[in-house]
């Protein structure tokens, strides 16, 4: 593995295998020594076009506790205001010795055009590019639901999930699919790792085509979880800043349809994880009520976030493949 670009680029076994090398990695923060000095002396430039906190946040975490050194960038503030190019941004980075760069762009396709470009000859890792992917969510999802269908603690330090896919898992991702990168990714994903895939969401907000990928579709959340018994319900964001024109439902009438009231959340049979790659908005999308609860995982998707990424940087820059190589 070069880049870590698209969930579609991951075969079943190089994902179990970065999900076990996770695993691995939840096991330092325990440790006496905080660090482990795999990345020593070499630089991982965070370079974020569009903000983040969890993403941002963690890879420098994951990074940091790799024993890299850390340059983040941020577009604002950066001479990108004054107009300068994606190339001369990226091509200033190589001189300054990056060993690998995580990107974030608005620009679907970016981390794809970095990676081709000839302007940097280093691991390219995608932060979200656009409303296209965004692979680590989605490894940090995958790793929580399968401590979850594990029934092992959902976040730090545990024994069980080790080795396993998602066989069997059914999972139902609630929302504003047209726009989001974290569905996408996921869908790819949790289908490659054997799960099975629901999409539920308006149909101003399901993207074109929707019916040609390998889930099913609801355009009725009450229906579609009277269908079936989800293992894990993931809520989405309603993006409103990618939404330029007023074919949304009104906020209230999303919220009375798709969102994941109190109500509905107590309607959940007892096994089902509740799930947000965040941010959230609360009383929106999701209800407080749900967020607090005891089902939902969402700040343990938060804290695998650093463990995954930690798999991800180490996986790129030292190690090779599921087969064992190192
Ligand atoms: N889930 C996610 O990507 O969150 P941030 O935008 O805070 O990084």
């Amino acid at each position: 593995m070069r880049h870590l670009l698209s969930t579609a680029d991951l075969a079943h076994d190089d994902a179990v295998d970065l999900l076990d090398v996770a695993e691995e990695m939840t096991q330092v923060a325990e440790r006496e020594v905080k660090k482990i000095p795999v990345l020593r002396g070499r630089t991982v430039v965070n370079l974020f076009f569009e903000d983040s906190t969890r993403t941002r946040l963690s890879f420098e975490a994951a990074a940091k506790r790799l024993s890299a050194d850390v340059i983040n960038f941020s577009a604002k503030g950066s001479s990108v205001s004054k107009g300068e190019s994606l190339q001369d941004t990226i091509q200033t980075l190589s001189a300054m010795g990056a060993d690998a760069v995580v990107v974030r762009h608005g620009g679907s396709g970016t981390p794809q055009r970095m990676a081709t470009s000839g302007w940097i000859d280093v691991p390219i890792l995608n932060a979200g590019d656009g409303t296209h992917e965004h692979p680590t969510q989605a490894l940090l999802d995958a790793f929580t639901l399968r401590r979850v269908l594990a029934g092992a603690p959902a976040s730090g330090p545990a024994e069980g999930a080790r080795g396993r896919d998602l066989s069997g898992a059914t999972v139902a991702i609630v929302g504003d699919v047209l726009h989001s990168r974290v569905a996408r990714s996921n869908v790819h994903l949790l289908t490659a790792l054997g799960a099975r895939v629901v999409l539920v969401g308006p149909p101003t907000l399901m993207p074109w085509g929707v019916d040609a990928w390998p889930a099913e579709v609801f355009y009725d959340l009450d229906e579609a979880l009277a269908a079936h018994s989800f293992d894990a319900v993931m809520m989405l964001r309603v993006q409103l800043e990618r939404m330029h024109q007023s074919f949304f439902p009104n906020p209230r009438e999303y919220t009375r349809l798709w969102g994941l009231t109190e109500q509905r959340w107590r309607a959940l049979p007892e096994h089902t994880a509740i799930m947000h790659p965040g941010p959230m908005n609360r009383g929106f999308e999701i209800s407080a009520a749900a967020a607090d609860s005891p089902r939902a995982v969402i700040l343990d998707q938060v804290e695998n976030g650093v463990a995954v990424r930690m798999a991800a940087l180490y996986r790129l820059l030292i190690g090779t493949d599921s087969e064992g190589r190192p």
